[in-house]
């Protein structure tokens, strides 16, 4: 068991909010997805206060080495969810961490406190990647706005506070430092790298409904490492790191570079059950000591290891 927060984890994999749908997989696979749940715990999609319908589409441009996305928050909003999602997502067989976002440290404020009261939520986890509307600063590209927002809602709730940092700012290391400052329990990093792909017929026209999108997968792994190992090295409080994970290997560099637990994002969709299997790889490479690490990979982290 690891000890996340004061969160009892079977294992030290969880899902990137917005890339795993459990109550979609519920129906797609029935009981035996809660018989064999692929993460240690399971986080939301991020809910806003109103509904969202997300971006026109086309809302995906798959690249050579990841994706590029622009979905837009869809979301039922925060009185459909704690009425129609919330029940169901308790019956999941692992803690439930809620992903939250909103346009100013007030909404954001309302949305704490309305998940703040329900047994049912392990812990909230902050995307702050959204300009607040007062200031048109994203709240998670400067410390000043990340300070301010977790001044407002730090109170509202003894539940362990996440804050999801962006990687589209000058410095993540510098927000996670304030974050901690002001009350965060956690960060988690990275969040999708701001991307564009142009539309291959209509010349000068983007190709995503959004026009910019946010890249993920193999090709942020990198950038995440390197992330992940910048701002363990300016906060105390535990790392939930991700990007890029497709194999054990990947995971364990991430936990090597500072992360506590790891998310697995992108890759879950090309397998649904890919956070059992870096769950189980990581627990045989643990076993087998520091030498099985890169010469005794699993076959499915040697391909993934050869890309
Ligand atoms: C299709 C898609 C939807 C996402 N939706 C959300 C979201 O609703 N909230 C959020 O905080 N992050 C969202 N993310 C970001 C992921 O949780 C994760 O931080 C990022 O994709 C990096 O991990 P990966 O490379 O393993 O995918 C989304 C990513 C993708 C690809």
């Amino acid at each position: 068991m690891i000890d996340f927060c004061g969160i009892e984890l079977a294992h030290p994999v969880v899902n990137g909010s917005g890339t795993f749908d459990a109550l979609a997989a519920r129906r797609a696979f029935g009981d035996a997805l809660l018989e064999d749940f692929p993460f240690a715990a399971f986080v939301s999609k991020t809910v806003t206060l109103e509904p969202r319908q997300g971006n026109p589409p086309p809302r995906l441009w798959e690249l050579p080495a990841g994706l590029l996305n622009s979905i837009g928050l869809p979301n039922k909003g925060l009185r459909r969810y704690l009425a129609e999602d919330l029940p169901e997502l308790a019956d999941l067989p692992v803690p439930l961490i809620v992903n939250v976002m909103g346009a100013s440290p007030d909404e954001v404020g309302r949305l704490v406190a309305a998940f703040a009261e329900r047994d049912e939520v392990a812990a909230l986890e902050l995307n702050v990647s959204c300009p607040n509307v007062k200031t048109g600063l994203l709240m998670g590209a400067d410390p000043g706005e990340t300070a301010a927002l977790l001044d407002e809602v730090r109170h509202l709730t003894s539940k362990p506070l996440i804050v999801k940092l962006t990687p589209n700012c000058a410095s993540p290391a510098v927000v996670a430092a304030a974050a901690e400052a002001h009350g965060a329990d956690a960060v988690s990093l990275i969040n999708t790298l701001r991307g564009m792909a142009m539309d291959p017929r209509r010349p000068g026209r983007p190709w995503l409904g959004g026009g910019t999108g946010g890249v993920s997968g193999p090709a942020v792994r990198a950038v995440a490492l390197a992330q992940v190992r910048e701002v363990r090295s300016r906060v105390a409080i535990p790392i939930v790191g991700m990007g890029g994970v497709q194999s054990a290997r990947h995971a364990s560099d991430l936990l090597e570079a500072g992360a506590d637990i790891v998310g697995v994002g992108t890759e879950s969709f090309r397998d649904p059950m890919a956070g059992r299997r870096v769950a189980d790889e990581l627990a045989r490479l643990a076993t087998r000591g520091p030498a099985a690490r890169r010469g005794d990979l699993e076959p499915s982290a040697r391909i993934a290891q050869n890309g």
